[in-house]
């Protein structure tokens, strides 16, 4: 029996590719994983930015590449999933954590924005599924992490399809664990994160509450990084399969 957690005399030793990981939470998690040794495959649309994210890691002796990545587009998930083949010979975890959240009252009737939530929240991580999962079945081992939402337990006004994308890819990753019973299947789930992620709010006002809400008691993205960790260094045979992490002051 292999124990993989990680201490200073054995780094984790893994091959993790992660999508939104230009800023916030995936460029907390890339940061994270890499200094604990792990060797990570960044994707985002924003090429320049998850570049740098890259080279950071790389300037401090790590191990990282970045793969523009629109996860709405099945075939830009294929080509990160390949590339940590490619480039590293393997592919040992996918963090599907892009996610965007352009929240709204149902009433406003911003149907655009909603299919946007849908293409890349729900549509998104399926795509991630579906480049991941032949690769894993090859090596009868993988390991899919997917960022929900506290919303993906409880919605509130304005959430509604927020909430949905998240109730939605929460049952597809425990439809999936039952299924795959050779490969690790984890859910985490954060409450309010310091992010950029409130910029998505189209209405001024709603926007402007929603930061001062996030200034007052958001969690730093570190927080959620490190459960991811804690989730991946776990040992072959151990599988975490939901973590919900709240600001203390969330209710
Ligand atoms: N912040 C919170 O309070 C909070 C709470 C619960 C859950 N979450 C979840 O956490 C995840 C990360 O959000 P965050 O808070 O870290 O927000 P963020 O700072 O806005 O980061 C989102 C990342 O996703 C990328 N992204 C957006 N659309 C994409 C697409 N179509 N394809 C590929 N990448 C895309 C963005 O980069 P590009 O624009 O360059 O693509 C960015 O790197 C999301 O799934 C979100 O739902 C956040």
């Amino acid at each position: 029996m292999t124990d993989t957690r990680t201490t200073a005399h054995h780094p984790l030793d893994k091959v993790v590719a992660i999508t939104g990981a230009g800023s916030g939470i995936g460029r907390a998690t890339a940061l994270a994983l890499a200094e604990r040794g792990a060797t990570v495959v960044l994707g985002a649309r924003n090429a320049d930015r998850v570049e740098q994210v890259a080279a950071g890691i790389r300037e401090n002796g790590g191990r990282a590449v970045a793969v523009p990545t629109d996860v709405r587009r099945r075939a830009d998930l294929v080509r990160l999933t390949d590339t940590a083949v490619s480039a590293f010979g393997r592919l040992d975890v996918l963090v599907n954590n892009a996610g965007i959240g352009p929240i709204s009252p149902l009433e406003d009737l911003r149907v655009d924005e909603w299919d946007d939530m849908i293409d890349v929240n729900l549509r998104g991580v399926l795509h991630g599924i579906a480049a991941a999962l032949p690769v894993f079945r090859r090596r009868r081992a993988g390991h899919l992490v997917t960022v929900a939402s506290t919303a993906a337990y409880r919605t509130a006004p304005g959430q509604a399809v927020y909430a949905a994308t998240k109730t939605a890819v929460r049952t597809v990753c425990e439809g999936l664990r039952q299924e795959v019973g050779d490969l690790r299947v984890t859910i985490v789930s954060p409450g309010f994160v310091h992010t950029d992620f409130v910029n998505a709010v189209a209405d001024p006002d709603a926007r402007a509450a929603m930061t001062a809400r996030r200034d007052a008691i958001a969690m730093d993205p570190i927080a959620i990084a490190d459960a991811i960790a804690y989730a991946i260094a776990q040992p072959d045979q151990i599988d975490v399969n939901e973590i919900v992490v709240r600001p203390t002051a969330q209710r």
